[in-house]
């Protein structure tokens, strides 16, 4: 094996832990607050369809590639890149990768913690029996509220990234463990009662042909680049999220199955919460496309009319800020360990000079939604930037180049080794990343621009 160079900031101890891990980046805000809402303002079941796609054409052969790339040069992803482009007789500007993957890290991170920040906030307002036979009016009066005051969301946004600082300055390789395999579980069952609940008391039937009847006559080429850009997203692909920790991978784990295992849990955790959510907003008169408050104002209806609504929304969005935060330090990992790597940082000082860059930059994206609401480009304000300028172009942009990288510069020889010599997965793979995704990704950019 070539692959000998040290792990220098430790390894996950078996590939259960990576799965657990990459898993606890993966499922986040944005299967459960970006997904319904997203879906809710293209229109839905197309753009379901678009979705599941990219995530099975695109999204799995990347996020193969980035732990290939990852548990080859086992370093940051900016240094990564420069070792192995170094090692395949390649140019050194492959690093950018890497710097393009931290700039899009920043910029997630920032209004990422923005929106946890709103979870954190309603565990307290679950908890104080708020939504008590809540309607949809109130619900969306409470939201606008929360949203209309800088000072509090200022208050959670900052507890946020402490916590997330916190947890990353003590290494991921730690303490991370119980959180995920406690945690994820407990999310899941709750999100399954909640399809029940929605189900019972919402219009599911109409929620089924909603989500997954496609009407492509609905579907606008800028619709399919917000498709592309949630799958990169929702699997965290395109910044070296999933490349860090698949540096942390030991030598010995199989990596497609892996990377098919995550998908797959990833996956259904956005559809069920597509289920919990949309009966609730057809059954109960609300907009599809509210945007960005969705899953805040049509959950909370249903907390407020359920037995035990009360209890169920507080652990609820207790799990969510959980899932919100094991997807947080994922997005300051790969920055951190390069602060470390090649500034000579301790991992404390990495986190917090990160952490407080990420924390600035959303203050920009909290004062979209109250003061700054009127200051507006393009008819998009700093929040709407965001979002746009890292999910919908850097995360695909990332992922066009490591797919171009893994799958023509990288020699056969070196992925071949990564896949332990399984020839034929290796082939299927090689195929998709050369080919399937890059190419897809290029058309659709290449539509959505034109
Ligand atoms: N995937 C996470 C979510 O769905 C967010 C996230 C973590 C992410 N790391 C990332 C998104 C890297 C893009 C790139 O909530």
């Amino acid at each position: 094996m070539a692959a000998a160079r040290d792990p220098i900031h430790g390894l996950w101890s078996s590939r259960w832990v990576f799965i657990l891990a990459a898993t606890g980046s993966a499922v986040g805000l944005g299967n459960i607050w970006r997904f319904p809402y997203v879906t809710g303002e293209n229109g839905g079941g197309a753009f379901v369809l678009v979705y599941l796609a990219c995530v099975a054409l695109v999204g799995v052969p990347i996020m193969i590639a980035e732990i290939v790339l990852g548990r080859r040069g086992r370093r940051s992803p900016i240094n990564t890149m420069s070792e192995l482009a170094r090692e395949e007789g390649l140019s050194p500007a492959w690093s950018g990768v890497g710097w393009m993957g931290v700039v899009a890290g920043f910029l997630i991170l920032s209004f990422y913690s923005v929106v946890a920040g709103w979870s954190l906030a309603y565990v307290f307002y679950l908890g104080s029996g708020t939504f008590a036979a809540a309607t949809g009016e109130f619900s969306q009066t409470t939201f606008d509220a929360l949203i209309a005051s800088p000072g509090k969301l200022l208050l959670w946004h900052s507890l946020f990234i402490a916590l997330t600082i916190f947890v990353v300055s003590r290494g991921v390789t730690g303490g991370l463990e119980k959180a995920a395999r406690l945690l994820m579980p407990a999310l899941f069952l709750m999100l399954l009662l909640l399809v029940g609940y929605a189900a019972s008391a919402g219009d599911f039937k109409g929620a089924l042909s909603y989500l997954f009847e496609p009407d492509f006559t609905a579907l606008s080429s800028d619709a399919i680049l917000i498709a592309l850009g949630q799958a990169f997203f929702s699997l965290s692909l395109g910044m070296g999220s999933i490349m860090v920790y698949g540096s942390y991978l030991p030598s010995d784990a199989s990596i497609p199955s892996t990377a098919v295992t995550i998908a797959i849990a990833d996956t259904m955790v956005a559809v069920l919460a597509g289920l919990a959510i949309f009966p609730i907003v057809l059954g109960y008169g609300l907009e599809p496309g509210a945007g960005p408050g969705l899953v805040f104002i049509s959950l909370t209806v249903a907390f407020g009319q359920m037995p035990g609504g009360q209890f169920f929304g507080t652990v609820f969005f207790l799990l969510l800020s959980v899932a919100a935060l094991t997807s947080a330090i994922s997005l300051l990992e790969p920055v951190a360990a390069w602060l470390v790597e090649s500034k000579r940082f301790t991992r404390r000082n990495a986190c917090l000079v990160a952490g407080a860059g990420a924390w600035l930059l959303g203050i920009g994206s909290l004062l979209s939604f109250n003061l700054w609401s009127e200051v507006t480009l393009s008819e998009r304000h700093f929040f709407g930037w965001m979002e746009l300028i890292s999910t919908t172009i850097l995360l695909p942009l990332g992922g066009l180049l490591i797919a171009i990288f893994a799958g023509w510069r990288l020699r056969h020889s070196s992925s071949l080794e990564e896949f332990q010599q399984q020839r034929p997965a290796h082939l299927v793979w090689v195929t998709l990343t050369r080919f399937v995704a890059p190419v897809g990704v290029a058309i659709i950019f290449f539509e959505a621009l034109s």
